[in-house]
């Protein structure tokens, strides 16, 4: 077992040697869409790790091409569906924002202002800034990120495929 602190939980969870670092961030109950699934190509797993950068697998192919996409990337950007956890004491940070996707239910916040940036799930752009009343019309607006969200799913399917193909 190895530990993993998730800044917002006050105390380290264990997750098994090899683990990805999603399972750690999902023991703290943190909510996280997985657009793509776990397969490195969208940005709703995007962490900062904080601490013990090294006593993580190294960055995969499939991270360095997605996060150079990511809006928000850091130096200390990873993906956590696709980070494995290998020593003890890693620490890491979750973006403070909220992301557009299925699981936002976006009549409930017509009319409220954003605590938080609302961003698109695939590379992060913000589409909405804190402190931003969301009005009707620019949700209409947004409905191109649907259409990035099936093409990513699309996407996903076919390396789905070609995998099971080489297998
Ligand atoms: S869940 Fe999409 S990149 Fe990790």
């Amino acid at each position: 077992m190895k530990s993993v602190h998730v800044e917002t939980h006050e105390d380290p969870v264990d997750v098994s040697t090899n683990a990805r670092v999603i399972e750690a961030v999902l023991a703290c109950q943190e909510k996280l869409p997985m657009a793509c699934g776990g397969k490195g190509l969208c940005a709703t797993c995007h962490v900062y790790v904080v601490e013990g950068a090294e006593r993580l697998s190294p960055i995969t192919p499939r991270e360095n091409m997605s996060l150079p996409m990511l809006a928000d990337r850091q130096p200390n950007s990873r993906l956590a569906c696709q980070a494995k956890v290998l020593g003890n004491g890693v620490k890491i940070a979750l973006p403070r924002v909220q992301y557009l996707d299925g699981s936002v239910e976006l009549e409930k916040l017509i009319g409220r202002r954003t605590e938080v940036p609302i961003v698109h799930p695939l590379h992060g752009t913000v589409l909405i800034a804190a402190g931003k009343i969301i009005t009707r019309s620019r949700i209409r607006e947004l409905s191109f990120v649907d259409i990035d969200i099936a093409e990513m799913q699309s996407r996903c399917q076919s390396i789905e495929k070609n995998s099971y193909s080489e297998r």
